[in-house]
């Protein structure tokens, strides 16, 4: 990765576009529109919230959003694509998870803020019957499409730059193919409407193609591709996913770090998990579901380094559940039983139960990929955005990287990023002005 010359904090308006419009994105975005009234605090996001340490020897520590050049929440514009024409009022209100009170205040803004028509496929998402959808003889013309719409969206709004983060529905689970190993066989597949093209990728592919930094909130295969990756470094835009970490894997990565460092043996870990949102009733397919838990296995085995201490954790049985149950809602409660082993092998229990809100953890962590998404642009940062793992269920790494799931192993990643930011940002400012214009 090479750094350009950052020029502090930057000017214009950050368009933030969302394939999906449903609970999260309008969490998201109906949070933002709040904030700005001064209804509530950007709670869980780092960006906002969150401290660094500029100097530990002389314990000097600065707000990140004094010291790092971020886009700010006033500079927001929100658009994306859905399935369903429902503005964001009313998306959010079917969605459930912010108080009336809260929507009715913001209601005008939310309305003027109209899904694209998507680029959907059934065989992707079964569960789910699109009615808002783009049409055309290829799935180029589809990207070409969605290409379209961003140079409209930007020109429209007077945007100086854009972030696409993904809050569409999990897609049917699938491997990389032939035709998503390089860019001139994915062009060529987009040509031909190669049906192992997800339409995922579709906005993916039109995104970077425009220069616009993709991230991807959900497990599906989407930036893992080698093709994505390839457009990304040509066109030299960054790339993240996927899944994002909110609450069931988001406490694993810490809990499994802390039992690993006392040298405390696990034998079992069982994850069960009951939500009644659409995400969930997607899920309910198995074809869906197995994308997910697939994601949501992996973290585990990796912290624990089960081969490196078979004694500890070889014969750990792991094992990950999702069950739809309209009554929840959107408020999820999420179950864990773990079965450790202490000293001469005495077993004990821990149990967890976590009754959350998918969507209220999920929505910061969109604020801060797409601010952080935005300063990587900035910075010339290109590519896989490894330091942004902290965000992920399942980080989708650089060639050669090792997997790290520990939140404080990745958020110490995260903050060394941000604090070369920071530190650049500081010397030019540092500079006098005939200096920073070059
Ligand atoms: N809430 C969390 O804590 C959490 C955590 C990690 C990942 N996720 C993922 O985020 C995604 C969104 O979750 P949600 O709760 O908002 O779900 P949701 O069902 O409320 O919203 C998803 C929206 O995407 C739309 N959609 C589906 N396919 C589309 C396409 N091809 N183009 C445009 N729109 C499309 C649907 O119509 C729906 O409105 C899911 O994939 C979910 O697995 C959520």
């Amino acid at each position: 990765m090479t750094t350009r010359t950052l020029n502090g904090t930057p000017r214009g308006r950050l368009g933030v576009l969302t394939p999906g419009m449903g609970a999260i994105a309008t969490t998201f975005i109906a949070g933002v529109l709040a904030i700005r009234q001064g209804l509530g605090k950007p709670i869980g996001a780092l960006s906002q919230m969150g401290t660094l340490s500029m100097d530990p020897i002389a314990e000097v520590t600065e707000h990140i959003a004094k010291v790092v050049p971020l886009a700010r929440m006033e500079d927001l514009v929100f658009g994306g694509w859905d399935i369903f024409p429902d503005d964001m009022y009313a998306a959010a209100v079917n969605a459930g998870v912010l108080a009336p009170a809260t929507l009715e205040a913001i209601k005008t803004d939310l309305q003027a803020i109209r899904p694209m028509p998507a680029v959907f496929d059934q065989q992707y998402v079964p569960r789910l019957a699109g009615t808002h959808v783009k049409t055309g003889p290829s799935k180029m013309d589809l990207a070409e499409q969605v290409c379209a719409d961003i140079q409209q969206f930007k020109a429209a709004n007077g945007l100086d730059r854009l972030v696409m983060i993904w809050c569409a529905s999990t897609e049917v689970y699938a491997k990389p193919g032939p035709v998503h190993q390089s860019l001139a066989r994915f062009e060529e597949g987009l040509q031909s409407s190669d049906p192992t093209i997800a339409p995922s990728m579709i906005y993916a592919y039109a995104a970077i193609r425009e220069g616009v930094p993709f991230a991807n909130g959900a497990p599906n295969l989407t930036e893992d591709i080698p093709a994505l990756q390839e457009l990304a470094r040509e066109m030299r835009v960054p790339l993240c996913g996927k899944d994002f970490k909110t609450g069931q894997t988001m406490l694993k990565t810490v809990l499994a770090p802390a039992l690993r460092a006392r040298m405390l043996g696990v034998s079992g870990w069982f994850s069960t998990n009951i939500l009644g949102n659409r995400d969930g009733q997607v899920l309910d397919d198995p074809r869906a579901l197995k994308t997910k838990e697939i994601s949501k296995l992996g973290a585990l085995e990796h912290i624990l380094d089960t081969d490196r201490f078979p004694d500890l954790y070889g014969d750990l049985f792991h094992s990950v559940n999702i069950n739809f149950y309209p009554p929840r809602g959107d408020n999820k409660e999420g179950w864990d039983n773990i079965d450790i082993f202490g000293w001469l092998g005495y077993p004990m229990q821990i149990k967890i139960d976590f009754l959350c809100r998918d969507s209220i953890l999920a929505a910061p962590l969109i604020l801060d990929v797409a601010l952080f998404m935005d300063l990587a642009a900035r910075c010339g940062w290109n590519g896989l955005q490894d330091w942004l793992a902290f965000y992920f269920k399942s980080p989708t790494l650089s060639a050669g990287m090792l997997p790290e799931h520990d939140l404080f192993r990745q958020l110490a990643h995260l903050e060394s990023r941000l604090r070369e930011a920071a530190l650049e940002t500081a010397a030019i400012s540092d500079q006098p002005d005939w200096a920073q214009a070059n």
